[in-house]
């Protein structure tokens, strides 16, 4: 199927905010007030009743508005039609150990494939109010003001975002030694746990680039689309095509990128630390 005109993919981007700001208003309400948190399995990743309750706000939106669309949604797993073209990834709350601990780095991610290619992305922070949205062919903007990504080319003068998954534990490729090398080669590596908001935050030129492996299709479709309308670039580490399935993302402001992903490809072992 051919991408959408720019008419319809407006409209998506329309229901793809709706619902953002739907499932943000029950993050909202429930700050600080969680009653119910739980692992979910691994050690550390958490669900909450926020999670739960973003997430049938969103589906609400999306059932409402489009049924015979297909959903992956973290917390509810594949949904609706699953011969449809369109399929929708949301995260309806990325962030949850941060929302844990009422640490307001936090967002709903919305984000549409329309035949596998990431076309509609929408991340909203209710916490801090910032909104997010950009379409394939439309402006990336952050609360309706168009937004870019920085020009910044050099390693040493960048800063950068990752994140650790929750199977850091239980593997050596953990990102350990990716993290200690770019923070010896740059300003300095953050890590605030919202895979969603650091592509966000790349795409309005907060960060210059970001990287990150073991990430679910949820946590970062929208926030692709974002990236790439605001002039950004998206690969693989080593630069070959990005594929949302592989839970690996190289993303940058597109300046730093060759210099980015040579230093990810040449982290030495952890053990020169020492
Ligand atoms: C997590 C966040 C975090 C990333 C983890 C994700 P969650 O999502 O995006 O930044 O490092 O890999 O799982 O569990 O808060 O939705
Ligand atoms: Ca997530
Ligand atoms: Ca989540």
């Amino acid at each position: 199927m051919n991408q959408p005109n720019l008419d319809r993919l407006q409209v998506f981007l329309d229901i793809a905010t709706e619902a953002a700001l739907a499932g943000g208003t029950v993050l909202k309400s429930l700050r600080g007030k969680l009653e119910d948190i739980q692992e979910k399995g691994r050690s550390g990743d958490l669900v909450t009743e926020a999670d739960k309750q973003s997430e049938a706000e969103i589906l609400k939106v999306l059932h409402r508005h489009l049924p015979e669309h297909q959903i992956l949604a973290e917390e509810s797993g594949a949904l609706g039609n699953s011969d449809s073209e369109y399929l929708w990834a949301i995260d309806p709350l990325d962030g949850t150990t941060n929302y844990a601990h009422s640490l307001p780095i936090a967002s709903t991610s919305v984000g549409l494939l329309i035949d596998g290619v990431p076309s509609v992305g929408v991340i909203y922070n209710p916490l801090s109010g910032e909104l997010f949205r950009a379409a394939k062919g439309l402006p990336a903007t952050c609360d309706r003001r168009p937004i870019k990504v920085s020009q910044t080319s050099e390693l040493a003068n960048s800063l950068l975002v990752t994140g650790f998954a929750y199977d850091r534990r239980e593997t050596s490729d953990n990102n350990y030694a990716e993290f200690c090398h770019l923070t010896h080669l740059t300003q300095g590596v953050r890590r605030l746990g919202s895979a969603a908001l650091d592509l966000a935050w790349l795409a309005c030129g907060r960060y210059d680039g970001y990287w990150e492996r073991g990430l679910s299709p949820w946590d970062i479709a929208a926030g692709v689309v974002i990236v790439e309308a605001a002039g950004g670039t998206i690969t693989a580490y080593d630069g070959s095509p990005f594929e949302l399935n592989s839970g690996r993302i190289l993303a940058t402001n597109g300046a730093l990128h060759d210099n980015l992903s040579q230093a990810l490809l040449e982290t030495p072992a952890l053990s020169s630390w020492k």
